[in-house]
């Protein structure tokens, strides 16, 4: 019985956890996104089109090709990942590249704030034409 409990309880928290996510997400908000974007990309990436800095420009980056940015030298792991950018995509790579493109070489360790993962990618989606 207090095992059956324990279970309950733990469905409880991960219902509640999966709740706030999906809310972080209805109310992603781009303006605080490229706060986030200048403070944790912006060293090594580039919101303008054609601008290759250590990483590659994420101009356009939602919905374009693993590894497609003109110019740009990527590993072998990214040219080769074969995804396409969603925001789910987007979501766990930023969270964990290592995990979405094993033997990348983008030297970032991963966003855990899921508000201001969601925020980001809410902004990397208004670069566009
Ligand atoms: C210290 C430098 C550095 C930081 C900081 C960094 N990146 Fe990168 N990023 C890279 C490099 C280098 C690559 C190329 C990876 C490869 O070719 O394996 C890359 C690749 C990427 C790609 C794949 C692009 C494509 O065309 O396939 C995405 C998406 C990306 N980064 C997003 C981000 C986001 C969003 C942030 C901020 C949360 C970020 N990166 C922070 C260096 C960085």
């Amino acid at each position: 019985m207090s095992c059956f409990r324990r279970f309950m309880g733990v469905a409880a928290v991960v219902a509640a956890v999966s709740v706030g996510a999906g809310g972080a997400a209805r109310a992603a908000d781009p303006a605080a996104g490229k706060v986030v974007f200048h403070q944790q990309c912006a060293i090594c990436h580039s919101d303008k089109p054609g601008v290759n800095k250590i990483g590659p420009s994420l101009f356009g980056v939602v919905g374009r090709h693993t590894g497609s940015e003109p110019g740009y030298d990527y590993s072998v792991a990214n040219k080769n990942a074969n995804l396409v950018w969603t925001p789910e995509v987007l979501n766990k790579y930023i969270a964990d590249p290592q995990k979405v493109v094993p033997g990348t070489k983008m030297p970032y360790g991963g966003l855990h704030n899921a508000t201001k993962r969601a925020n980001l990618i809410a902004f990397l989606a208004t670069l566009k034409k």
